[in-house]
């Protein structure tokens, strides 16, 4: 028999005294997915988002997949991160934050700095004035592997960091400058997650600044050009949904003093390139599709802004908040590729 992990512990010990929590970008990818899961824990679960990026047939389909009573213990908020009153009115009676709100994506913050600024920053800094203000004892925010920047260390160690290489990159160290000058100011405690290209289901395909897997899995379904970006030899510490929600529920629940105010890289540790993994899209979709093992990538321009190598050492989360990432790349991408052909093949 397996041992138990941390993680199986505190689902356990969760389902059996619920919390209440806020799950902010509770409509976008990440968000979605940890609503789901907080809910299948029984727990009582605030949500709060714009739909700016996210989308209301992700709430749809985190209702289809828990029981009745499960739903009724979440509550939805239409409002913004920008305004401070949405977000009081979120933090209200919650303990736990789970702040995934924000812009993603580099190429939009390139276009549109002012507009990543003002969501990625402002809305962050409102999101902790109000958790401060509200009593909430646990916050955990979305932090990013962009923050690395021009760093050339291999594996990221949370400590050594470079000049960032984007404006996105800008706003998410700067979201963890603030959560360190709340600790000192105010004694008010965060955890920063730096995700490392987070993959799985309800992940967007669409669209300009779409992830590379979405993007190529929709490509590669539909017969349309899948573009590699430089060499292919570009590479990535590419994590699987369910290793992020691990991550999140132990940085929430940790009664470790050390864990607090503490920033963690969220991955595998392993490293993929761009050609690997077209080379295991291709392999996974053939299975399913004729004319997918024909199909040969584009390559093109590399893209301002993007980091050559991302490899995380995920050390200190597996320390201090007792991680265990269970998924490797392929089995995510396993698991993501059945909800990826439901949705795409029409
Ligand atoms: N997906 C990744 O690989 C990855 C990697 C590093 C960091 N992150 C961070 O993780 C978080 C979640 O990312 P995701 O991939 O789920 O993206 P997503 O775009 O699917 O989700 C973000 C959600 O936040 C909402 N939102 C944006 N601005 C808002 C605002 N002003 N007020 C209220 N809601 C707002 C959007 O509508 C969306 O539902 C983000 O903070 C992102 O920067 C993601």
């Amino acid at each position: 028999m397996k041992p138990t992990t941390s993680y199986q512990r505190i689902c356990e010990e969760i389902a059996e005294s619920p919390r209440d929590w806020l799950v902010t970008g509770s409509a976008g990818f990440i968000g979605s997915n940890l609503v789901e899961t907080l809910l299948k824990l029984n727990q009582r679960v605030v949500g709060l988002d714009n739909f700016s990026t996210g989308f209301r047939h992700n709430l749809e389909e985190v209702k289809s997949q828990v029981s009745e009573a499960q739903w009724a213990r979440f509550k939805f908020f239409e409002g913004d991160i920008r305004n401070l009153d949405d977000c009081m009115r979120a933090c209200s009676g919650v303990q736990h934050v789970l702040h995934q709100a924000a812009l993603g994506s580099v190429p939009r913050s390139i276009n549109d700095p002012i507009l990543t600024n003002a969501n990625n920053i402002d809305g962050f800094l409102n999101m902790l004035v109000a958790a401060r203000d509200s009593g909430v004892s646990h916050f955990v925010f979305a932090a990013s592997s962009s923050t690395y920047g021009d760093h050339p260390g291999l594996p990221k160690v949370e400590d050594l960091i470079g000049s960032p290489l984007s404006p996105y990159a800008i706003t998410k160290y700067v979201n963890e400058l603030y959560a360190d000058i709340f600790a000192r100011c105010y004694g008010f405690h965060s955890i920063g997650l730096r995700y490392f290209n987070v993959f799985g289901k309800r992940q967007d395909p669409n669209g300009a600044y779409a992830a590379v897997i979405p993007k190529w899995i929709s490509s590669l379904i539909k017969n349309e050009p899948v573009y590699i970006n430089g060499d292919g030899e570009t590479s990535r510490d590419f994590c699987y949904i369910e290793n992020c929600i691990q991550a999140n529920i132990l940085a929430a629940t940790t009664t470790t003093q050390a864990a607090q105010n503490q920033i963690y890289n969220v991955a595998v540790g392993d490293s993929t390139s761009l050609n690997q993994l077209f080379n295991l899209l291709q392999k996974n979709l053939s299975n399913h599709f004729d004319h997918v093992a024909a199909i040969q990538p584009v390559y093109r321009n590399f893209r301002a802004g993007d980091v050559r190598h991302s490899l995380a050492s995920v050390e200190k989360a597996k320390m201090l908040l007792g991680y265990q990432p269970s998924y490797k790349v392929e089995d995510g991408l396993n698991e993501a590729m059945k909800w990826y052909i439901d949705y795409l093949d029409e």
